[in-house]
């Protein structure tokens, strides 16, 4: 049974439903002032009515809270000096104007507090496109523009942000706000930069790429720079069908086979057939760093953190100031590393730290079955990382991360997801999002980390480092939850948890105050489906620290999911993000008729579902 919440009607304009929740606040407070008891009596100490599972078409929060829309796809960014196209609801902007633009599937995300007080830089990923929204035809035919536009609306975006008496609000123009896309020059450093499996026609140094895209998660390192994460890359690479033969094991494994493509990029733009130009595809799946204060610094890709479908790159800073930074590869049957600098962190001079992230040591993670953990370091010449067995040097060591990683023995995940560092603890806490595949035939079995054969929901595992250091190759690791619901009888679907019904974790955050959040991500294939449909739309919930139940904060739209979580310093805002509303069935989007499924955030009779950041607050302004 899935309930309605009793907040906003989905068809209802925006002011009208910001009105009547500030009439709910106004109730709210007076409640609190008499001293009742506000949350549910099993919330513990987390204040807030948990939401029920729901289909509805609108994001829902608990009634002590409001929800704004900030930045949907396609709003103008600001770039100071530069023009502001406005979003055509009919997917009508060109490929220029989406490169001022907000790009598409905001993915991870961050805050970072400026200088001025209430002034502050939000920079997002957009994962991915839907080539049937973000065109009005469709791609029944592909044409160059498309291509460009498509490069255009991924990538990362930087808007500043002001906090006002109505909330906060995208400051435009702005001198930081700036796009990073599939075309923006980036420069390659650390040991395969240069390098032969880097060099192409177009840039015979190996030294420079154009763009970044499949941006999913993130980081944040201790000097202020954002990592953005190339994910599926190797969709957008392709070719002739009849190359497909030709290519190598890497290849194969990496997913960069000809006929393979979910675009057609490469029929338009020479860079992306891999018959042609196979070098170009190991230009991508990097850690980027970008310098989101100073908009004319290039970003740049670190290549010494491996090459793989990067979630996430979540940095640890151990007592001695060296920094860890841990990141998977969310593929079934991958792995998960972490990067050790070899020098420490600089925190007087942000310009010492320049190399900070070439310079160190790519280490991967064995889960024994006794519940301690080891980190393999992936140096070449060293564990069988020889010529020999296909690693001439380091660059191919990190160009090939996924095969050095097997030939030092590694434990096999359940596609790893976002991992999270409690600050206070250094607790480690990582996703793993499904993997039916574990136990069929011919595939890896089930093993301690990964117990369930037909993973469907997914898990998420703990683990504290040696010491507490996190640049210990020693740890002790657990399962935090196996996901599902604790209420199910089917071992596939049961939750080993207490509290509200989830599947498929994949985002994760710690607040300010410690507690742990989780985004998920059933995949549209699944969505409210069969048994997946007591799990309603996708949802963000927190762990309470007192009983350690889950409980539901926030469902999303119809066909979304639910990332991008970042908290304000002073914890009394939540910037979150809903991508692919009306993505839903495992089938395109129809462009005749793009409202099918979703309609959120515009409810326009003319419009189409966006992908967008929406602002969360407590309705009596304290923490969240
Ligand atoms: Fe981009 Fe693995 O989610
Ligand atoms: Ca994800
Ligand atoms: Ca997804
Ligand atoms: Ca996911």
């Amino acid at each position: 049974m899935i309930a309605l919440s009793p907040t906003e009607q989905p068809t209802m304009p925006l002011a009208r439903r910001q009105f009547l929740q500030s009439g709910a606040a106004a109730a709210v407070v007076a409640f609190l002032s008499e001293g009742c008891a506000l949350s549910h009596a099993a919330d513990g100490r987390l204040g807030f009515t948990a939401v029920p599972a729901t289909l509805r078409d609108a994001v829902t929060v608990p009634p002590e809270y409001e929800a704004q829309v900030l930045y949907p796809w396609g709003t103008p960014t600001g770039i100071a000096r530069q023009p502001m196209p406005a979003f055509a609801p009919d997917g009508g902007n060109s490929a220029d104007e989406q490169a001022l633009q907000a790009g598409m599937h905001h993915d991870g995300m961050h805050f970072f507090p400026l200088a001025a007080p209430g002034r502050a830089l939000l920079v997002m990923n957009h994962e991915y496109t839907d080539e049937q929204l973000l065109h009005s035809d469709g791609v029944k035919e592909w044409k160059a523009q498309k291509v460009r536009k498509s490069l255009h609306a991924m990538g990362v975006s930087v808007i500043e942000v002001q906090w006002t008496r109505e909330g906060w609000r995208q400051v435009r123009p702005s001198p930081y706000a700036r796009r990073v896309h599939g075309r923006t020059p980036i420069r390659i450093a650390g040991p395969a930069a240069g390098t032969p499996l880097m060099r192409t026609a177009a840039n015979p140094a190996g030294d420079e790429v154009l763009g970044t895209f499949a941006n999913c998660a993130m980081g944040v390192t201790p000097w202020g720079t954002y990592l953005t994460c190339e994910e599926n890359f190797h969709g957008y690479f392709g070719g002739p069908k009849e190359a497909a033969k030709d290519m190598t094991p890497a290849q194969r494994r990496y997913g960069t086979v000809p006929g393979s493509q979910w675009v057609e990029y490469w029929r338009f733009e020479g860079r992306f057939d891999l018959s042609r130009h196979p070098n170009e595809a190991h230009r991508f799946g990097w850690v980027v760093e970008i310098d989101p204060f100073d908009p004319t610094a290039k970003p740049i890709k670190r290549t010494a953190l491996g090459r793989c479908c990067h979630e996430s790159a979540t940095p640890s800073l151990a007592p001695d100031g060296r920094l860890a930074i841990y990141t998977g590869d969310d593929k079934a049957f991958e792995y998960i590393y972490k990067y050790v600098s070899r020098d420490r962190v600089d925190t007087t001079n942000r310009a010492a730290n320049a190399s900070l992230l070439d310079d160190g040591v790519l280490h991967v993670a064995r889960f024994n079955a006794d519940g301690t953990g080891e980190w393999l370091p992936l140096v070449h010449g060293q564990r069988g990382l020889t010529a020999e067995r296909g690693f001439r040097d380091q660059a191919e060591v990190l160009v090939k991360t996924r095969m050095a990683a097997d030939v030092v023995g590694a434990t096999k995940m359940d596609r790893p997801e976002w991992i999270g560092v409690n600050e206070a603890t250094r607790e480690v806490v990582v996703t793993l999002t499904n993997n039916a595949g574990r136990g069929a035939p011919g595939r890896p079995p089930p093993d301690a980390a990964n117990p369930r054969a037909n993973n469907l929901t997914g898990h998420i595992i703990r683990w504290r480092e040696a010491n507490d250091d996190p640049t210990a190759v020693a740890f002790r690791w657990d399962i935090l939850a196996l996901a599902g619901d604790p209420a199910a009888s089917d071992a596939s679907l049961k939750g080993t948890f207490a509290g509200d019904a989830f599947a498929n974790p994949d985002g994760v955050r710690f607040d300010p105050s410690g507690r742990l959040w989780v985004m998920t991500d059933v995949s549209p294939t699944r969505l409210n489906k069969g048994a997946f449909e007591r799990f309603g739309n996708n949802q963000l919930l927190v762990v309470d620290p007192g009983s350690g139940a889950f409980r539901r904060f926030l469902t999303g739209p119809v066909g979304c999911e639910i990332t991008g979580l970042v908290f304000t310093p002073d914890g009394r805002t939540a910037f979150v993000n809903i991508q692919h509303p009306g993505e839903i069935g495992g089938e395109s989007n129809d462009p005749e008729n793009p409202r099918a499924h979703s309609n959120w955030p515009d409810y326009r009779a003319d419009g189409r579902p966006r992908s967008a950041t929406v602002v969360i607050q407590r309705n009596d302004g304290s923490a969240i």
